[in-house]
C-alpha cells in the first residue's frame, strides 16, 4: 500500500482534521465532484439527471448515541417513502420527479448508521424494518461493508436478515483474504452481493497489500459470482468497479459463459469513471450510480482522494 494512500487513510479517522477540514471552501467545493450535495433532494435531483437506476446512501458512521440511529433509520424510511410516492407522482411531501415519471432507486446503509457500535440489538431492528418497509414497496436495501472490525458482525447480522427478507444484498471486499469463504456462504444463501475492492486501512493479515492481488483477487470472485451454481442458487451480483481492465475482463468472461449484458450488473460511485458509466450503460448492462449526500462526508471523501492520490490536486486547484 502507498505510503500517500496510507496517510490519508489514517486522515480519515482523525476527528480532529474532521472538525477543521470541512469548514475551507475549497475542500467543500472539492467534494461536490464525488457528491451532487449534501440533502435528499440533491441526490435525488441527481438520480433524476443521470436518468438511470441509483443508489442512495446518506454519510455518517459514527454515530454518538442511539438516538441519531434512529433518526438515520427514521430518515430512510422517509426516503423509502419519497422514492416510491415520487414514482406514483405524488408531490405532496416536498421535492419529487414530474408525475408519472419512475424513480428505479435503492438503498445503502452502514450498519454503524443504524447503531451498531451502541446495540446490536437495536441496529438489526432497525434494519429489519427497513428490509420489510422496502420489501413492501418492491424495493432492495443493501449494508455496506465496513472496517475489518465490524466483517464478522456484518455478516451475522447481513445472514440472519437474508433468511427473513430476500430483497436484501450485502457488500464484500476482495482485498479481504476471508472474503472467498464469506462469498461461498453468501452464495448458498441466495443473497444479493454487491463485490468491492475495499475501501479502508486493513493490515497485510487481513486483506492483500498488493493491488494487483487485489485485483487478481476481484478477479477470481467475479468469475465465481458469474458462475452457474451462483445463478442458480438466484444470487444478485454486482459488480461495484471502475478499473477498466476489470470491467473488460469481467465482460469477456460474461461473454465467454454466454451471458448477455442484461445478465450482468455494474454499479460505479457518483462522478468516477463517467465514460465508463456512459459506455456500461448504452452498451445494455444493468448499471446504477451509487450516490452518496449528507453532512457528515469528511472521511468518506478522505476514502476517495485515497483511491487516487492524484485526487489530492483536485482539491489543491479548487484552492483557485
Ligand atoms: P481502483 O482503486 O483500482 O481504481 C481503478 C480506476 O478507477 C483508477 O485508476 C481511477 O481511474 C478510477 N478511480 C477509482 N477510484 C477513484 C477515485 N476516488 N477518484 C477518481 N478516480 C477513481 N468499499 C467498502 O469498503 N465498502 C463498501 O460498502 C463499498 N461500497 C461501494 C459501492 C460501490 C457501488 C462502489 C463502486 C464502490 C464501493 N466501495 C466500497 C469502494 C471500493 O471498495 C473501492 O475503494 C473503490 O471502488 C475504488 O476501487 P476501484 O474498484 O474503482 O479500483
Amino acid at each position: 500500500m502507498s505510503i500517500f494512500r496510507n496517510v490519508l487513510l489514517a486522515a480519515s479517522e482523525n476527528r480532529w482534521l474532521r472538525e477543521r477540514a470541512v469548514r475551507f471552501p475549497f475542500v467543500r467545493r472539492a467534494v461536490t465532484r464525488f457528491m451532487p450535495g449534501e440533502t435528499f433532494e440533491d441526490a435525488l435531483a441527481a438520480s433524476r439527471a443521470l436518468g438511470v437506476g441509483t443508489v442512495l446512501t446518506r454519510l455518517g458512521e459514527n454515530l454518538r448515541n442511539a438516538a441519531e440511529a434512529a433518526d438515520v433509520a427514521r430518515h430512510y424510511r422517509e426516503v423509502l417513502d419519497r422514492i416510491h410516492g415520487a414514482s406514483r407522482g405524488d408531490r405532496s411531501d416536498g421535492p419529487a420527479p414530474a408525475a408519472g415519471q419512475s424513480l428505479d432507486v435503492e438503498i445503502s446503509v452502514k450498519l454503524t448508521q443504524l447503531g451498531l457500535d451502541f446495540s446490536r440489538e437495536e441496529c438489526e431492528a432497525h434494519l429489519h424494518e427497513l428490509a420489510r418497509h422496502a420489501q413492501s414497496l418492491g424495493n432492495w436495501v443493501w449494508v455496506d461493508m465496513e472496517s475489518t472490525a465490524y466483517t464478522q458482525v456484518t455478516l451475522d447480522i447481513y445472514r440472519r436478515l437474508r433468511s427473513a427478507f430476500p430483497n436484501t444484498g450485502l457488500c464484500v471486499q476482495s482485498y479481504l483474504y476471508r472474503t472467498a469463504d464469506d462469498v461461498e456462504s453468501l452464495i448458498a444463501l441466495g443473497s444479493g452481493i454487491r463485490l468491492v475492492k475495499g475501501a479502508y486501512r486493513e493490515p497485510p493479515d487481513k486483506a492483500f497489500p498488493k493491488k494487483e492481488d487485489v485485483d487478481e483477487s476481484y478477479f477470481r470472485l467475479a468469475e465465481r459470482l458469474l458462475s452457474d451454481g451462483a445463478r442458480e442458487k438466484g444470487v444478485r451480483a454486482i459488480f461495484g468497479t471502475h478499473d477498466p481492465a476489470l470491467i473488460r475482463r469481467i465482460e469477456a468472461h460474461g461473454r465467454s459463459l454466454g451471458r448477455k449484458p442484461d445478465q450482468i450488473e455494474f454499479q460505479l460511485l457518483y462522478g468516477i469513471g463517467r465514460s465508463e458509466q456512459l459506455r456500461l450503460s448504452a452498451a445494455g448492462y444493468r448499471f446504477r450510480v451509487l450516490i452518496s449526500y449528507g453532512e457528515a462526508w469528511f472521511a468518506w471523501y478522505m476514502r476517495r482522494l485515497a483511491e487516487r492520490p492524484a485526487n489530492v490536486l483536485f482539491v489543491l486547484k479548487s484552492l483557485f
